[in-house]
């Protein structure tokens, strides 16, 4: 029988409100808080401020049953919790390091309020070293107010990935606890408790590792994107097929199949973030990762193939009616933080073209909602986006998108190109038709440029 365990989450983000979700769908009596007053009315009054596959019901059946609330005073999660986490942002400064002032923040009103013993969780993605930083703070807030509370930081990093972050909080490959302190290794153990499939979910090790080891999870994944990038610009070039390349890889089970898309590059709230963070870190303490630079600059160049690739097909951009299907950085998730699609519509709109998107989830973007409807919108419908079109880039993989119907697209594109930024329709046969289909890495962009040289050297 698990212990019900107070605990306190701040941050309602896409970490911290799965969290006390999904630490409250386990059995502990959990309060969120976060500083946006207006997120946290919207909570109390069952509105989720993102969408996240799952997320609404599991927050509403917990809210129903008591053992999730939510609030903006710090004061009242701070009296509540036993267990406090931290989950609030740290977007990259303009040098690439991790802004830890959010982080920093709440472990000072932490320590200015603490009146009972706490076990401060660092879930936030965090260099090496902040929890000594959080520690230290708490304990210089503390001395300001001239409290003396016994507490101690854990690093507990997050895995989860956004748009199945529900099932892997609920089911998760790993949980890692980074602490010497025994009593708050026991803590962390209970609450967990549930969540672990078999004694070896919970790994148990000192704070540094544990900070290290999500930016090397991410850098690992992202490495493995950038690489089938550089294989798929390659394969392009040789007039080979990258699906093909893909298929032998993971076969291996050395290598494995996930991870090894290639695409219009990787965004996101983490990857790039996370990237650029730990290059800095390495750069701070006189390491400097040249394999973690090639993959940011391998995902910086890839950022520009679709743009290239149109171009190299219909040549200037300028008062071309360019489609975009997919805004978000991923399919099944509404975020839009640095996502490839918002790279290349800068892109298409600063070659002169017009842009029409759309995306199941998106209806706004913030960053071109000052621009006039002829240069920019978004529209309710996939084919309403193609009316017109010279055309279509395919960015985010939605299962919606995958059925093409390619008739609608004859029928209403002006000219119909298809770029396909994430290989989805790669298994059409487009010869019969007169669509033109440009894939990545499948011997279709620069397949004319590879024929010419075997001439050339044939000659
Ligand atoms: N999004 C992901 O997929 C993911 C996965 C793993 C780890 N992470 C890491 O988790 C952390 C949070 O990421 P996120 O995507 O949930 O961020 P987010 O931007 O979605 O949410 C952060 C929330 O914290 C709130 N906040 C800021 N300061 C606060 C304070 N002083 N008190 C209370 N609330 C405060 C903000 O208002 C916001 O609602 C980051 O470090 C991120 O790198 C994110």
């Amino acid at each position: 029988m698990t212990r019900k365990i107070n605990v306190a989450v701040f941050g309602a983000g896409y970490v911290g409100l799965v969290s006390a979700a999904g630490l409250a769908a386990i059995g502990h009596n959990v309060v969120c808080v976060d500083i946006d007053a207006t997120k946290v009315s919207k909570l109390i009054d069952g509105e989720i401020p993102f969408y996240e596959p799952g997320l609404s019901e599991l927050v509403l059946k917990c809210v129903a049953n008591g053992s999730l609330r939510f609030t903006s005073l710090p004061k009242n999660a701070i009296a509540h919790g036993e267990v406090l986490i931290i989950a609030v942002g740290t977007p990259p400064l303009e040098d690439g390091t991790a802004d830890l002032s959010q982080v920093l923040s709440v472990a000072k009103t932490i320590g200015g309020q603490l009146e009972k013993y706490a076990v401060v969780v660092v879930k936030s993605t965090v260099p090496v070293g902040t929890s000594d930083l959080v520690t230290n703070e708490i304990a210089r807030a503390m001395h300001e107010k001239s409290l003396s509370v016994d507490f101690a930081v854990a690093s507990n990093p997050e895995f989860l990935k956004e748009g199945d972050a529900v099932n892997d909080f609920m089911k998760p490959d790993r949980i890692v606890v980074g602490t010497n302190d025994q009593l708050a290794i026991e803590i962390l153990r209970e609450m967990y408790q549930p969540l672990c499939l078999n004694e070896n979910t919970l790994m148990v090790m000192d704070a540094r590792s544990s900070e290290l080891c999500k930016y090397a999870s991410n850098a690992m994944l992202a490495t493995r994107i950038s690489f089938m990038n550089e294989m798929a610009n390659l394969a392009d070039c040789v007039g080979a097929d990258i699906n093909e390349v893909r298929r032998v890889m993971a076969a291996d089970p050395r290598i494995g199949a996930k991870y090894l898309n290639a695409g219009a590059g990787f965004g996101g709230s983490c990857f790039p973030k996370d990237l650029r963070a730990i290059a800095a870190m390495g750069d701070e303490h006189g390491c400097s990762l040249e394999l973690v630079a090639s993959v940011i600059s391998v995902n910086d160049a890839q950022q520009s193939v679709l743009l290239e690739k149109a171009k190299y097909s219909i040549g200037s951009l300028k008062g071309k009616r360019c489609a975009v299907w997919g805004l978000s950085f991923k399919p099944d998730t509404d975020d839009v933080r640095e996502a490839p699609a918002v790279a290349l519509i800068h892109s298409l709109i600063a070659e002169g073209a017009t842009v029409v998107a759309h995306d199941p989830l998106v209806s706004w973007l913030s960053m071109y909602s000052s621009l006039p409807t002829e240069i920019f919108s978004i529209v309710d419908s996939p084919y309403e986006a193609v009316v017109g079109a010279d055309v279509l880039f395919l960015v985010t993989e939605w299962e919606q998108f995958r059925n093409l119907d390619v008739s609608q697209l004859i029928e209403k594109m002006q000219n119909p190109v298809i770029i396909d930024g994430r290989n989805l329709w790669s298994n059409i046969d487009f010869t019969q038709t007169e669509v033109k289909y440009i894939g990545i890495g499948r011997h279709s962009f620069t397949a004319n440029k590879a024929s010419a040289s075997v001439q050339l050297r044939a000659g």
